[in-house]
């Protein structure tokens, strides 16, 4: 790594400037190597962060992708603003655990809100109509749960009287939501593994208490009691003490709840304002901010809007309607390399996706795919700042043409947006972060050569094609920003400081 980049610096974090699944785990693990401590600060095991070191793949939903590090001594933390789901956590200790890897130096936050059951159970129940393509791991609910003020927390899985009393009190209401559900329905979520085929739920009584009682307060308790701390603390006095800190952004700007594309949201602020508060830290704490873009395509994983998706509302219906990574290997393993020069953005889109291997590392899906949108990417850097690490830049070699989304034209009815008219067919420059506006929204492109020179062993900014500078030179001209790193491939040595 190249180390005059960090040189002055004390806390950095991994923010993604887009819709997420942009390389932050690599990214993490490749600057625990200088980070004293790891944090993660927002969303839960809706995050899918993998790693790839020496071919060997790892995806972490909520550790910190600093984890394969322990053994050095760095400290992984999970923070308070984390949508903790013990059996989730536990479930990564023991495959770390598997693979020969111990853990001893996780730290969890006794604040961080405390995923149920029925959580997990609302989120899947709930996400059927006017769907927005949840991870169903609970988040919304949770969160939903934290904001009208009845969660539970960490603190509550070490003393079991307090955590009966809170679950008495909440559960009640939850009652009356659970009987209202179709009954069918909510069975056949129930049988899902996440749920433990039902285990917490019962005919008579719905939520079965005692059973969620027992499993938290003593197995879960048990097992997590010697990671409880106030992490908070810890991480603001490692602050104070000189400590190296490394903020671990979760999902991304696009989905946050603060910023992201109304509606087609996730339930935290995993922008950098929010992950530094999710940590126990404040925005201004932070001392360089790693703006992690996937270029010169990006992807979107569940529904919402997406400009630049190649294909259209075609392909966002053909990725909703449940295709697996085996489906299209299948079906277009052969004319990969035809369909990657297709003129069809459908077809295209498809064969990006194979070439970059975009499948969800929680939930398996299809990712969408789309050219890079420099408007949706300034926007996320006025939130996140000017310096940029693109990845996944390789997964474009040998395209005849990339295209660069440079500003919108309006196609919707005229309405009122930010107190002025909004007409058809008028050029939209600044992103608009409602989903009825950018569903409206078609893109204006730039059009570049590719290249065809393998870059995936390039070490020196100055080896790469020359063809493939002119849009990294175009792209910070475009927004002002700085493209700092470049990630060539998921290993670690893979990466291009600048
Ligand atoms: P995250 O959620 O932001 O951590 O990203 P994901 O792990 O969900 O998805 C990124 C995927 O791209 C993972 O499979 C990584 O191993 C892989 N990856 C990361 N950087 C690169 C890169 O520069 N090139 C290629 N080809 N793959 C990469
Ligand atoms: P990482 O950290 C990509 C998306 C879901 C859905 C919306 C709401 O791996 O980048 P949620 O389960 O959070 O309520 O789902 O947000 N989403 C992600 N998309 N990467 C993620 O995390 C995501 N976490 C949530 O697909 O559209
Ligand atoms: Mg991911």
């Amino acid at each position: 790594m190249k180390k005059e980049l960090l040189a002055d610096k004390q806390v950095v974090a991994v923010v993604c400037n887009q819709w997420g699944d942009t390389g932050k785990g690599k990214l993490v693990d490749l600057l625990s190597e200088w980070a004293d401590y790891i944090v993660r600060g927002t969303g839960g095991a809706n995050a899918g962060h993998t790693i790839v070191v020496n071919d060997k793949k790892f995806a972490f939903h909520l550790i910190p992708s600093g984890i394969l590090y322990d053994n050095l001594g760095k400290i992984n933390v999970i923070g308070r603003g984390v949508a903790f789901d013990p059996k989730i956590l536990i479930e990564e200790i023991y495959i770390l655990e598997k693979n020969g890897l111990q853990v001893h130096n996780l730290l969890i936050s006794h604040e961080a809100p405390l995923v149920l059951p029925y959580h997990l159970l609302f989120d899947r129940y709930s996400d059927r109509s006017e769907k927005v393509g949840t991870t169903g791991r609970g988040i919304g609910p949770l969160y939903s749960d934290y904001v009208s003020r009845n969660s539970l927390f960490v603190n509550d899985l070490l003393n079991p009287e307090i955590f009966k009393e809170k679950l008495t009190k909440y559960v009640e209401s939850k009652r009356i939501i659970l009987n209202s559900m179709n009954k069918e329905v909510a069975e056949k979520i129930l049988s899902h593994k996440h749920l433990l085929n039902g285990f917490f739920f019962n005919k008579d009584t719905i939520i079965d208490f005692d059973k969620v009682v027992d499993l938290y307060t003593k197995e879960y308790s048990e097992k997590l009691r010697p990671f409880i701390e106030n992490t908070s603390k810890v991480v603001k006095q490692a602050r104070k003490n000189g400590s190296k800190i490394l903020l671990e952004g979760a999902q991304g700007t696009l989905l946050s709840i603060d910023y992201g594309t109304t509606k087609y949201q996730t339930s935290s602020d995993c922008a950098i304002e929010g992950l530094a508060k999710g940590c126990g830290l404040k925005e201004k704490d932070v001392d360089y901010v790693f703006g992690i873009t996937k270029a010169f395509f990006m992807t979107r994983v569940g529904n919402g809007p997406f400009p630049t998706e190649l294909g259209g509302k075609k392909s966002e219906e053909y990725c909703d309607s449940s295709q697996t990574k085996n489906d299209e290997e299948t079906n277009y393993a052969n004319k990969l390399e035809e369909m990657l020069h297709s003129n069809d953005e459908f077809e295209k889109g498809i064969a990006i996706r194979m070439q970059g291997n975009e499948y969800g590392a929680t939930t398996g899906r299809t990712r969408r795919v789309g050219w890079l949108d420099l408007v949706a990417l300034k926007y996320a850097m006025q939130i996140n700042g000017p310096n940029l690490t693109l990845t996944k830049v390789d997964v474009l070699t040998g395209l005849d043409k990339i295209k660069i989304c440079t500003d919108y034209t309006y196609q919707g009815k005229e309405i009122d947006y930010a107190g002025r008219s909004l007409k058809t067919g008028s050029t939209i420059k600044e992103f608009p972060r409602f989903s009825e506006i950018l569903y409206n929204c078609e893109p204006v492109y730039e059009e570049f050569p590719g290249w065809t020179e393998d870059i995936t062993k390039i070490k020196n900014y100055g080896n790469l094609p020359e063809n493939f500078k002119k849009i990294i030179s175009f792209i910070e001209e475009y927004t002002g920003g700085s493209i700092d790193v470049i990630s060539v491939g998921p290993e670690r040595e893979q990466t291009i400081f600048r």
